[in-house]
């Protein structure tokens, strides 16, 4: 029988506390004694869940981990400046809490109106969230009346918040932010329209050769830049320089042109690069001639030739998957192959998606995002999503299409 996501939508939140696990984990910078947040696509992603429970009279309690604490209270993973954040883009006040549990929390979560809301600091402050303890669990049901899961980026991971409550609570189910990845990226998986093309970057070949392998059965066209490129180079025989790449890299990358030549996929790679001898070396940088990268000189963003390459091969795909810059794009020096990609995927007529936090970092700072028809919000999770992994945290959240729990 064919199951289906339990919706938010679907649930009665009239003065109830509604618990929603969010991924608020979100890159903070240090402004003087205060950390504040420097990428707050996570929270506006979560706005459209969080409006909906204030507006049907729900209490809103928010819980999301920061960082990788590991189960001790540490003040620069504190929630302080996320709660800021959202305080501001929501136009109405967050409270919140001291701890994520405890009778603090309770009585807090006790004394709530209809539409307020209120920010749990960090569950990783305690390490039954990771374990998925019985005790943590119990502690985080006091605050809870009915369950909403709109953390796709943490789906993958297993723990009280995610899998433990959730299963405790009868009332449950998928906020929008979910219900969004889980319909594009399964669309993506399971009935891409074709020409599709993924185009990945990055620095790390073995973090996307699962979802390389998922797709050779329906991809078109695999475009590789970044760091990953100089393995798949190394692999048909270039010199790649002082660019990074270990025999690992180069084996898996070797398997891919392998598998890609034997299905006749095309594999597009860099044609040139901008180079320097080390990536503090911006007044260094230098563009090569061709493929091949002098000894002493280190790749860290693609070159022009490689961007008009990837502009006219991208003409008339019909949909597009990208994961990972093309190079050290957080150095501007070297951005402008990322940045000139994100374009040229804007301006294509096709279905446009991406994801990783880089990906997402890009397209917001070249302003493409309006051109793009979905951002996934998750790292880790999108890429095991698409390699065919199942998310206990989504299974939770599922019930038989013929309407039995
Ligand atoms: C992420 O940023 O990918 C998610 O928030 C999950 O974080 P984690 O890898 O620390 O579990």
């Amino acid at each position: 029988m064919q199951k289906a996501l339990k919706k938010l939508q679907d649930l009665d939140l009239r003065g109830k506390r509604v618990f929603v696990r969010v991924d608020f984990n979100v890159p903070l910078k240090a402004e003087g004694k205060h950390w504040v947040v420097t990428d707050s696509k996570r929270i506006e992603g979560a706005l459209e869940t969080i409006r909906h429970i204030i507006a049907n009279d729900g209490k809103c309690i928010l819980a999301s981990h920061l960082g990788r604490p590991k189960g001790k209270k540490d003040a620069k993973f504190s929630l302080e400046p996320v709660g800021a954040k959202l305080s501001e883009l929501l136009g109405k006040d967050v409270i919140l809490t001291d701890d994520c549990i405890g009778d603090g929390a309770k009585s807090l979560s006790l004394r709530m109106r209809s539409g307020d809301v209120l920010l749990l600091e960090n569950l990783r402050f305690h390490e039954g969230e990771e374990s998925n303890s019985a005790d943590f669990v119990a502690k985080l049901l006091e605050l809870t009346d009915v369950y909403v899961n709109d953390a796709f980026g943490t789906m993958h991971r297993a723990h009280a918040s995610t899998v433990g409550l959730p299963k405790l609570v009868a009332d449950r189910g998928a906020g929008f932010l979910v219900q969004k990845e889980v319909k594009y990226l399964t669309a993506l998986k399971e009935n891409p329209e074709r020409p599709l093309a993924l185009v990945m970057g990055g620095s790390k070949v073995s973090d996307k050769m699962g979802i390389l392998e998922q797709f050779l059965p329906k991809v078109d066209k695999v475009f590789v830049g970044g760091a990953m490129a100089y393995a798949f180079l190394k692999a048909k025989g270039h010199e790649i320089g002082k660019s990074l790449c270990d025999d690992k890299q180069e084996q898996l990358a070797a398997r891919i042109v392998k598998a890609a030549e034997a299905r006749h996929i095309r594999l597009v790679l860099p044609v040139d690069h901008v180079v320097a001898s080390s990536i503090q070396d911006v007044p260094g940088k230098k563009i090569t001639a061709g493929v091949d990268i002098p000894k002493e000189l280190l790749g860290v963003d693609i070159g022009p030739q490689t961007i008009e390459l990837f502009q006219r091969e991208l003409s008339g795909v019909k949909t597009i998957f990208w994961n990972g810059p093309m190079g050290v794009f957080e150095e501007p020096a070297f951005a402008g192959g990322t940045f000139a990609l994100a374009r040229a995927i804007a301006a294509s007529s096709g279905l446009k998606l991406a994801g990783g936090g880089d990906s997402a970092a890009a397209i917001s700072q070249s302003g493409t995002e309006a051109q793009f028809d979905f951002v996934s919000t998750g790292g880790g999770a999108t890429l095991e999503f698409l390699e065919g992994h199942e998310f206990a945290g989504l299974k939770v959240l599922e019930f038989r299409k013929s309407g039995e729990a």
